[in-house]
């Protein structure tokens, strides 16, 4: 017998598993992802961005849309992150690319809260 959660495939268990055309990756808990804070994670070869800004979660992409720096190491202030190479800057709530180099956006992925845990829904 399958319980809501495993309907709603979202693992339990730090997992994650295809879904039809998407995949839920689990994040962390959302105290470990206080307001101002960002995550970094791996995942099969993608770098993933999971910022808090003002109690919003948004995930994007975590690799520079000019050259390969992982955003993660970058500089988070407000609402935008800050490449650590040539320092253009992404709007975390849109991934607009603001200053060049870089001119094409972060792609952006939905975020879904599912008790405390945060899971990012990769296409
Ligand atoms: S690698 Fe990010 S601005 Fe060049």
């Amino acid at each position: 017998m399958k319980s809501g959660k495993e309907a709603d495939n979202i693992p339990r268990n730090g997992y994650s598993r295809r879904s039809g055309m998407a995949e839920m990756v689990e994040v962390c808990d959302v105290n470990d992802l206080p307001s101002g804070s960002m995550k970094g994670l791996e995942y099969e070869g993608k770098r993933i961005l999971v910022v808090n800004h003002n109690g919003q979660i948004h995930a994007m992409d975590g690799t520079c849309t000019h050259e390969e720096a992982d955003l993660s190491i970058g500089f988070l202030m407000e609402n935008r992150i800050t490449c650590p190479l040539h320092l253009s800057q992404f709007d975390v709530t849109t991934g607009e690319a603001l200053n060049p180099p870089a001119t094409i956006p972060l792609k952006m992925f939905n975020v879904k809260i599912q008790g405390s845990r945060i899971y990012v829904q990769i296409p």
